[in-house]
């Protein structure tokens, strides 16, 4: 292959060397090309009616001395590789000879090509006669560099210097012949200029005879640089051509000074109140960021350079905050300024405080608080939302008046700021009891009862119970009461051992008057915790004072209503399933399951309903059916 390549060459090949007296016509290539430690073949073709009768290579050291060395001999009898000579043990030559073309060739090879190589070799060819002739090929050997490493300058680079400043080296390594390094801003090729732009390159030769090329770049930075990339380009020849490589991309600090700067606030947007912790931030337009300074009502802030942390901040905070850039290499100077608004909302005042008031009496509240934006105000009371204004008033108070009252104060731009305050107001008058004594579940571990009665009034009613057997008559001892008050009045509570019949009477007394109520305890020797409790405990416990006052004939009404629905509810629930136990009613699968469970609780109802005592047992257990008490 390599062969008929360079014969095809060497056809072409205009410029022959042969001495004028030669008769021999010998053709070589000018140059032959070889990568170090490679294998260079240099072909040498002669014209000749018959086979070269002698052969001889020689090579030509660079340099001044032109004397020649023989390195081969051939002829007829005889190959001799001259020992001694730079390629005893490297070189090779091949003969051959195309008798119909008269062509011969003589092929020197020579084996781990060195940089020494790089010099002339001369192939003479002689004829039978005594005519020779001969031919020039020069090794030309390469090796190519590593990588390009482009190193750039740490520091930031002034846009003030006033000569230009490394950007950064490029350094290439184990070339031959010499590479050549371009330095690239943003793919543009850089050139040596009178002002702005500097390369200086060095060129070493290794002990091993490779290059080494480090070069320099030297700018004049602008503040667009700040933006560029750089790298350096190795070109570099290899045999038969030129080939290249780039470096990594490489970005350059480029100082300048600030000329503007900016505050910004955080967090942004959001109104700031009292206790929030705000931070301003200074910025410069230059680089690196100057020393700032922060001022407020004249006074100089303590801050992170350009960071201002402001901690906790009051209403006095309020104001124009400042920011002062110094840059001390060009002594510009500048600064700007932010308003910032701390908004408060104060305390609750509240008129009058705590108030003790006659029945029939009117009162008007008042609820203020002093805010730096618009604010709502609304009155609670037990929950409820009464009124959306500042004034609340009150017009002829009873004990349902009677309470703690809450007045709210929001900022609706600023839901954080809220504030609340509470008024007790009292209603003087004789106690009111208005629910009758209730009676708690039966203990299992003692069979102990709990009966709890509850009493309105102010000043807060003394409640005294009395037990009284009722089959004897005899009075039975008490238990210690537990009292606690509430808004309006007083809850108190004792525990029963009901062994016999008995009749707890519950007296409420201030000082306009007493009053008292009673009822009638059944025993409970027994506990049968199956039956159904007889009366309500309408499960308001000690902490919730019952409110609603009991109803008279109206609901009565409304009771037996409610008990004929059951009823007939019940009565239908066992016609259904009478028909469905007879098998009379189809039904499908989930069908089946719905009306089993219908079924169900219709059922328990009308046990109860049978184990009631009363009409109205059945009603409360409707109403009120999770509690139950066996108290009868
Ligand atoms: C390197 O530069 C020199 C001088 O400009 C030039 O002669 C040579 O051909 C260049 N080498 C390459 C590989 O481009
Ligand atoms: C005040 O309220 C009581 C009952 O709470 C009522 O009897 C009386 O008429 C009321 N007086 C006025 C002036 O409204
Ligand atoms: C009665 O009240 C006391 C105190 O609240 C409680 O510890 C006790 O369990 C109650 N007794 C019954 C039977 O509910
Ligand atoms: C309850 O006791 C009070 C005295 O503590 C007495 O005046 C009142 O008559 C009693 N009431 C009943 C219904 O026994
Ligand atoms: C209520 O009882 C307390 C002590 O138990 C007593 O000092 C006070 O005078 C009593 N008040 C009334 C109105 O009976």
């Amino acid at each position: 292959m390599i062969l008929r390549y360079i014969a095809l060459l060497v056809a072409g090949l205009s410029v022959l060397t042969s001495k004028t007296w030669a008769v021999v016509d010998v053709s070589m290539e000018d140059r032959v090309d070889v990568s170090l430690k490679g294998q260079a073949v240099i072909p040498c073709m002669y014209n000749l009616e018959e086979p070269a009768k002698m052969i001889v290579w020689f090579t030509k050291l660079p340099g001044r001395d032109q004397s020649r060395i023989r390195i081969y001999y051939y002829d007829i009898q005889n190959e001799i590789i001259d020992e001694g000579s730079d390629y005893a043990g490297r070189l090779n030559v091949t003969h051959s000879y195309e008798q119909q073309n008269r062509r011969g060739s003589a092929i020197l090879i020579i084996d781990s090509v060195q940089l020494s190589d790089q010099r002339e070799f001369i192939c003479v060819v002689h004829d039978m006669l005594t005519d020779s002739g001969e031919g020039h090929t020069r090794l030309q050997i390469f090796n190519s560099p590593s990588l390009p490493v482009i190193e750039r300058t740490h520091t930031g680079i002034s846009i003030s210097a006033e000569e230009p400043s490394k950007v950064a080296d490029c350094t290439v390594n184990d070339g031959y012949p010499r590479p050549n390094i371009t330095w690239y801003k943003d793919r543009f090729p850089l050139q040596q200029s009178d002002g702005d732009i500097k390369i200086m390159e060095s060129v070493t030769i290794k002990p091993n005879g490779l290059f080494t090329v480090e070069s320099g770049l030297f700018i004049q930075v602008e503040k667009t640089d700040k933006d560029a990339y750089f790298y350096c380009e190795v070109k570099y020849f290899v045999p038969g051509g030129v080939k290249m490589t780039e470096s990594k991309k490489i970005n350059i600090t480029v100082h300048y000074p600030t000329t503007d700067v900016r505050l910004y606030l955080n967090p942004p947007d959001k109104l700031i109140k009292e206790g929030d912790t705000v931070e301003i931030r200074c910025e410069g337009n230059g680089n690196p960021q100057p020393v700032f300074s922060f001022t407020h009502k004249g006074e100089d802030l303590r801050s992170e350079n350009e960071i201002l942390l402001l901690e906790n901040v009051k209403r006095s905070d309020s104001g124009t905050y400042e920011c002062l850039s110094n840059d001390f290499e060009t002594g510009i100077d500048a600064e700007d300024s932010i308003n910032i608004t701390v908004h408060y909302l104060d305390r609750i005042v509240l008129t009058p405080e705590d108030t003790v008031l006659h029945q029939g009496q009117d009162l008007t509240l008042t609820c203020n608080a002093l805010s730096s934006l618009p604010t709502n105000t609304a009155w609670y009371k037990d929950g409820m939302r009464l009124i959306e204004k500042h004034v609340l008033e009150l017009h002829n108070v009873s004990y349902e008046t009677a309470g703690i009252y809450i007045c709210e104060v929001t900022v609706p731009s600023l839901p954080e700021l809220q504030e609340q305050k509470s008024v007790q107001i009292s209603v003087r008058g004789k106690p009111m009891i208005t629910e009758e004594i209730a009676v708690g579940p039966v203990s299992k571990a003692d069979r102990s009862v709990n009966l709890t009665c509850y009493a309105q009034g102010y000043p807060f009613p003394n409640i005294t119970w009395t037990l009284a057997d009722r089959q004897t008559g005899q009075p039975v001892p008490v238990s210690e009461a537990e009292n606690q008050k509430t808004d309006t009045g007083v809850v108190s509570m004792i525990s029963v051992k009901a062994m016999t019949q008995l009749t707890a009477n519950c007296s409420a007394t201030n000082e306009f008057g007493t009053v008292n109520v009673s009822r009638k305890i059944e025993a409970f020797a027994r506990v049968t915790p199956s039956t159904t409790q007889a009366t309500s405990t309408k499960g308001k416990g000690l902490t919730v004072p019952p409110k609603q006052p009991r109803t008279g004939g109206g609901s009565g009404v409304i009771i037996a209503v409610i008990i004929i629905c059951l009823l007939l509810i019940a009565i239908l629930g066992s016609v259904l399933y009478f028909l469905y136990k007879k098998g009379k009613l189809p039904c499908g699968r989930s069908g089946k399951q719905d009306f089993t469970k219908e079924k169900a609780s219709k059922d328990d109802i009308v046990m109860e309903m049978k184990s009631g005592k009363s009409e109205e047992a059945v009603l409360l257990q409707g109403i009120n059916g999770d509690k139950k008490s066996p108290t009868e």
